[in-house]
């Protein structure tokens, strides 16, 4: 083999390894969990939290949500006003706040290579600036036939807020529909 060979050989294999080379649709159960390649090459899920900072501090009080599940400025939004963060006091020191904000910022949907986040982004109108990631339109979208049985009225969930509850790969980025258990319901087939 010549050497441009040997080099594409090695490329086309380190791709297929990686995952990067991947269907584009939604049911593909192939998260990407490599945040290397995610840097050059558009992933599937959402970037998993790599952050113990955060994790503490925002994951507490629920699931440490994904900074690449809400556009950047929602996050500068959120952290401006944490003492009255939904009827709840979740105020930091300006230090924390800070490194906090720069964490969610980087990693912003607006930002990502994921898939997922790419999807939420381009479901939000630029003129807005949401607070829930339940209340962007693509997950509206997905998660409109769920009957409020299985949510609210579900002890084991109460809130589409809770994402692990039923998405079991939530902490990997992973939101897979082969990857829903929903509590006292059981797999998700549609
Ligand atoms: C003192 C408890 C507490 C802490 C600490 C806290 N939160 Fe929350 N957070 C809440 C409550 C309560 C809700 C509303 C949950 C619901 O509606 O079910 C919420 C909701 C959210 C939501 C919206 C989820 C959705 O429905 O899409 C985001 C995003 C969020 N928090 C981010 C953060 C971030 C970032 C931090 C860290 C700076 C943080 N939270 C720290 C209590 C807390
Ligand atoms: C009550 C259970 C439940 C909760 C809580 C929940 N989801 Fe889901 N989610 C589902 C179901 C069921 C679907 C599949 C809907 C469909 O396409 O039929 C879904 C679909 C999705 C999808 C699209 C998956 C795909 O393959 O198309 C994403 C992304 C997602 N959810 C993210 C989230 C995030 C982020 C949260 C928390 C803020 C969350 N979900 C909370 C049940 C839940």
């Amino acid at each position: 083999m010549n050497n441009k060979l040997i080099l594409g050989t090695v490329l086309t294999s380190l791709l297929a390894t990686t995952g990067v080379v991947m269907s584009d649709d939604d049911h593909n159960e192939r998260e990407n969990r490599s945040g290397f390649f995610s840097r050059f090459f558009t992933a599937a899920g959402v970037e998993p939290v790599n952050n113990q900072q955060y994790k503490d501090e925002c994951g507490s009080c629920h699931f440490a949500f994904q900074p690449g599940l809400l556009p950047g400025r929602s996050w500068v939004k959120m952290m401006s006003e944490l003492e009255n963060h939904f009827g709840e006091n979740a105020e930091l020191d300006a230090a924390d706040n800070k490194q906090i904000l720069d964490y969610l910022v980087a990693g912003g949907s607006e930002k990502s290579n994921y898939r997922r986040s790419q999807k939420i982004n381009n479901s939000i109108k630029n003129s807005s600036t949401p607070l829930r990631i339940s209340e962007t339109p693509y997950f509206i979208r997905k998660h409109d036939e769920l009957p409020a049985r299985y949510v609210q009225g579900n002890p084991k969930v109460l809130s589409l807020s809770n994402c692990e509850k039923c998405h079991t790969t939530a902490d990997e980025g992973s939101y897979s529909e082969s990857r829903i258990n929903i509590p006292g319901v059981g797999r998700w087939d549609d």
